[in-house]
């Protein structure tokens, strides 16, 4: 059973903040985040809730430290029930941000240097401002190359293995502009009628970058990366190993469903996005420098909102924790 002082924690610790009313959650709903293992944790950490759908700030670690294995537990139940979490303050450098990440899980190396050079990297620099500190302006390849990442997304889809998590860390952000946009597409999913539901389930979906990233332009991928990165099928319907929880796994890569005509295949994808990414199931993230968040890609679509790189410098270092197997083996 969990112990006393952790109830009394948070039921006087959590709040919920933001545009909704205040509200203290419901013991029995905190307690199922921490049972994934069954084993009681006493726990330190102060979870506030930030949108009705999803998303946590959590205060009270010092991610710089190297963590225990009950508060890496207690990190991947609070990654399965609120998908995004928000660790203000941490100024994490590479060295400290990769070591949270490995414990999180397997890195993943990313797609564009493995494609493109066959080098394994495991940051990706989001912004202008590079790591020799040249600033990219609204007309360089690689500025258009990330508008890519303003369509609704989620990291890495087109892998076989898709990514579980993403971790940023903030270190720049421009005085305007700049938020990424994120939807639960597990609520959104939840909102679907039942009778639509049960006809998403055992249905795949064929996503594929080159087709996502030629909307973007005609240069976006190199040939050698194209070839790194074949079409992939996943399943449409995900499933919480932790929760049961279930979602769409749709997004801009998603090119069709298997078997299906691209016009059906249109009208299911970009009907769900639309009902999805209503205004108010929509969190806008405005970065703060020295933040980390961590995203479920599992559950989760988001957008970059862009910014004037003509105007402003903008600098975030991101790393992924690889997913736990193909899609079509959950
Ligand atoms: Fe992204």
């Amino acid at each position: 059973m969990f112990q006393p002082v952790f109830q009394t924690v948070y039921q006087t610790r959590v709040a919920l903040i933001g545009p909704s009313q205040p509200k203290v959650l419901e013991y029995d709903e905190l307690i199922s985040t921490f049972s994934r293992k069954g084993d009681p944790i006493m726990s330190t950490l102060t979870i506030e809730p930030i949108h009705d759908d999803f998303g946590a700030r959590v205060t009270g670690i010092d991610l710089k430290a190297p963590l225990d294995a009950a508060m890496v537990t207690e990190i991947h139940a609070i990654i399965d029930k609120y998908s995004l979490v928000n660790f203000p303050g941490q100024n994490l450098d590479d060295d400290a941000h990769l070591a949270f990440t490995k414990s999180l899980g397997e890195p993943e190396a990313s797609h564009v240097k493995l494609g493109q050079d066959g080098i394994i990297e495991y940051f990706g620099t989001i912004g202008n401002v590079l790591d020799d500190g040249t600033v990219l302006h609204n007309d360089h390849q690689r500025t258009r190359f990330q508008t890519g990442n303003n369509l609704w997304h989620t990291d890495s889809s087109f892998r076989e293995t898709p990514s579980y998590v993403s971790i940023m860390s903030v270190v720049e952000v421009p005085d305007e502009g700049g938020q990424t946009e994120f939807i639960s597409a597990r609520a959104a999913y939840n909102r679907l009628p039942e009778d639509e539901q049960q006809r998403m389930d055992g249905l795949t979906v064929i996503h594929d970058y080159v087709f996502s990233r030629s909307k973007v332009g005609p240069d976006a991928v190199t040939p050698s990366h194209a070839a790194s990165l074949p079409p992939v099928e996943q399943k449409l319907v995900r499933t919480n190993p932790g929760t049961g929880a279930k979602n769409l796994y749709v997004g801009s890569h998603a090119r069709s469903i298997a078997g299906w005509s691209d016009e059906d295949s249109r009208t299911l994808i970009d009907g769900f996005l639309e009902k999805a990414t209503r205004d108010d199931y929509v969190y806008s993230h405005d970065w703060k420098p020295g933040e980390l968040v961590v995203w479920d890609n599992r559950c989760l679509l988001h957008r970059g909102a862009g910014y004037d790189a003509d105007k402003y410098r903008r600098r975030m270092r991101q790393t992924r924790v690889c997913g736990a197997g193909p899609t079509l083996n959950e």
